[in-house]
């Protein structure tokens, strides 16, 4: 069986929404998941990890995600790590899903392989973020697969 970590950054719920029923999805589909809404590095140990994260601010990492991200900061080689990430933001921020892309791009920076797009969710668009995450979940298991 697969076993992945699933990293949240959320600040008021609706990314952790999303993450609980992707758990819910890829466990109905074999896959073990180890959630971390309050993620840090140290405890996410797997070879593939998939990233659920809202913006805040100017672009920014929602804060339950400053510290883990304090940790990859420091940390120098992530080559055996394949990833991929679900952004949830708002279009109408001129740095719509900035967190999600910036997470990509330090992860491709530490040498971790990114497996699809990024997935940015709009938070304006009238489909739930979660039937848009769990719809976007079999490009994901393909990947992977
Ligand atoms: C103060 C504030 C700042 C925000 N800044 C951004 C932003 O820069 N880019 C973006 O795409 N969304 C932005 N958003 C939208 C949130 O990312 C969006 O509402 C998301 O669903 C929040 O998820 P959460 O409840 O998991 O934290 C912002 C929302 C608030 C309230």
């Amino acid at each position: 069986m697969q076993t992945l970590d699933l990293i949240v950054g959320s600040q008021m719920g609706s990314a952790e929404y999303v993450a609980e029923q992707l758990v819910e999805s890829l466990e109905s589909q074999g896959i073990s998941v180890n959630l971390h809404e309050q993620p840090e590095l140290e405890a996410c140990q797997q070879a593939l990890w998939l990233v659920v994260t809202s913006t805040y601010g100017a672009g920014d990492y929602p804060e339950n995600l400053l510290p883990f991200i304090a940790a990859l900061n420091d940390k120098s080689d992530l080559s055996d790590l394949r990833f991929a990430v679900i952004g949830i933001g708002d279009s109408s921020y001129d740095t719509f899903n900035h967190a999600a892309l910036n997470l990509a791009e330090l992860l491709k920076e530490k040498g971790a392989t990114l497996l699809l797009e990024v997935a940015k969710i709009d938070v304006l668009q009238p489909d739930l973020p979660e039937d848009t995450a769990v719809a976007w979940l079999p490009k994901f298991i393909e990947c992977i697969a």
